[in-house]
């Protein structure tokens, strides 16, 4: 059976873009950057964006659009007989680990989602928004029915192919999504101490960039905003006809994806100080601050559901990308149809979910790392760890494996000024700045 195709270059770069864009802008950027001190965080987030991230998604969507197969098995096309395909499952793992949570936090949304449709959040709760959110996901079962919904619909667009089930959706709600974050940071930073968060996400405190572990932190943010590492964009770029032209989407992508973090970093940091909410509150973070943006605002309940609606549509053009990695993979190596693969894939991520879950309520006091919770914990594998080394993997072939001019060929970058800036990065800056950062996380030196 032949690969599918994406229909467009504009379907794949919508579909590129719905990929990035997602919770990670909105919910994992906001706790992330209040944990590690705001405005130093910022500025190593936006360095190692563009620094190793745009380079490293031109290397992650060329690598998949010239060897057309999925994350292990691009590996093999490339560096046959070797071990490199290996790596590839360091990306089949990630995507079993991040959807397994991110399924939660979207379950969580289209719930808050429900709240402003039926009426529920248009005024405080009696225990207040915060007392309120801590009930719901504490619950037994309920916050587990949001995600079980969140990922039947997940698997329902995987399901119905590529063309079909992914480019469509995007075309609406990416630009509905930034016009309603556009005004909601107007309002916010109109708020009567909005300027201390303006502060906190802006002015950065130095003595943060003496803390190992700011940078892991920023660096996983960078791949975790980008979709990078796993294989979501080699596998989507391995949809690609091989005329479309890379550099320009992948640099699009990047500053397309940053906008979006920065302007909810807008929307919630003045209102956390606003507030007066803990900024190191942790996931929880966005799911207190809006609501209380919302019950200020003029047609906030209005407001607020069209919000979730575009967060819950933005989070679905993520997930689906997550979930494309390894049915991508398994149909591939079992011959299984898209329909069984993606149902059997989406099914066990929804049971490692319920653990996920219930790590808010019975299961809170497991801590598998630290003082990290169940989801932090997964969390912190994927992003900070497995999504590095597999970006790490990804560099290194197109850097040291492939020859100079097979990989500038494979990126369009030939007869670019920029093609030897990107193999210099890809080559050197890349992999060393990963391998510092780990060393320097591990305490191997500072
Ligand atoms: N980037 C998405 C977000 O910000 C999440 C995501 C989709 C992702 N695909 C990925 C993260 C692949 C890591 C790897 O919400």
């Amino acid at each position: 059976m032949a690969r599918e195709k994406w229909g467009t270059k504009l379907g794949f770069m919508l579909a590129a873009m719905g990929s990035a864009v997602g919770l990670g802008n909105i919910w994992r950027f906001s706790f992330v950057a209040g944990n590690n001190g705001g405005g130093a965080f910022l500025i190593l987030y936006l360095a190692f964006v563009l620094l190793i991230g745009v380079p490293l998604l031109l290397t992650e969507v060329s690598i998949g659009r010239k060897a057309e197969s999925d994350v292990v098995g691009s590996f093999q096309k490339l560096a046959p007989r070797t071990p490199w395909y290996l790596t590839g499952f360091f990306g089949i793992a990630s995507a079993f680990l991040i959807l397994s949570f991110y399924a939660v936090v979207a379950g969580w949304a289209i719930f808050y989602l429900w709240n402003y449709i039926n009426g529920s959040f248009f005024t405080s709760p009696e225990v207040g928004y915060d007392g309120a959110f801590g009930q719901f996901i504490s619950h037994s079962w309920h916050p587990i029915a949001w995600t079980a919904f969140f990922m039947i619909l997940t698997i329902v667009i995987v399901l119905s192919g590529v063309k079909k089930g992914i480019e469509g959706a995007n075309k609406i709600f990416m630009p509905l999504l930034a016009l309603i974050l556009i005004g909601l940071a107007f309002f916010s930073l109109s708020l009567d101490g909005a300027a201390e968060g303006v502060r906190f996400l802006f002015q950065p405190n130095w003595a943060a960039f003496s803390e190992p572990s700011i940078y892991i932190a920023a660096l996983g943010q960078a791949f975790f905003s980008l979709s990078l590492g796993m294989g979501a964009m080699l596998t989507y770029g391995s949809y690609l006809r091989k005329e479309n032209k890379l550099p320009s989407a992948a640099l699009g992508i990047g500053i397309m994806d940053t906008f979006f973090a920065i302007i909810s970093g807008l929307v919630i940091f003045p209102a956390v100080f606003a507030f007066g909410i803990d900024p190191s509150s942790g996931p929880p973070l966005v799911f207190i601050t809006l609501p209380s943006i919302f019950e200020q605002m003029p047609f906030g309940g209005m407001i607020g559901m069209v919000f979730f609606f575009a967060l819950v549509l933005a989070s679905l053009s993520s997930s689906v990308s997550i979930l494309e990695v390894p049915t991508a993979f398994f149909m591939r190596i079992f011959g299984w149809s898209r329909f069984a693969t993606s149902v059997l894939m989406g099914s066990i991520m929804f049971v490692m979910g319920i653990g996920v879950s219930l790590g808010f309520g019975i299961w809170s006091g497991v801590t598998p790392i630290g003082e990290r919770n169940i989801l932090d914990s997964m969390d912190y594998i994927a992003s900070n760890i497995l999504l590095p080394l597999g970006g790490l993997s990804m560099a290194l072939l197109m850097g040291w494996y492939l020859k100079r001019s097979v990989a500038l060929e494979a990126t369009d970058l030939t007869r670019s000024p920029l093609g030897s800036l990107w193999y210099f990065i890809v080559k050197f800056v890349a992999p060393v700045l990963i391998l510092l950062i780990f060393l320097n996380k591990i305490g191997l030196f500072l």
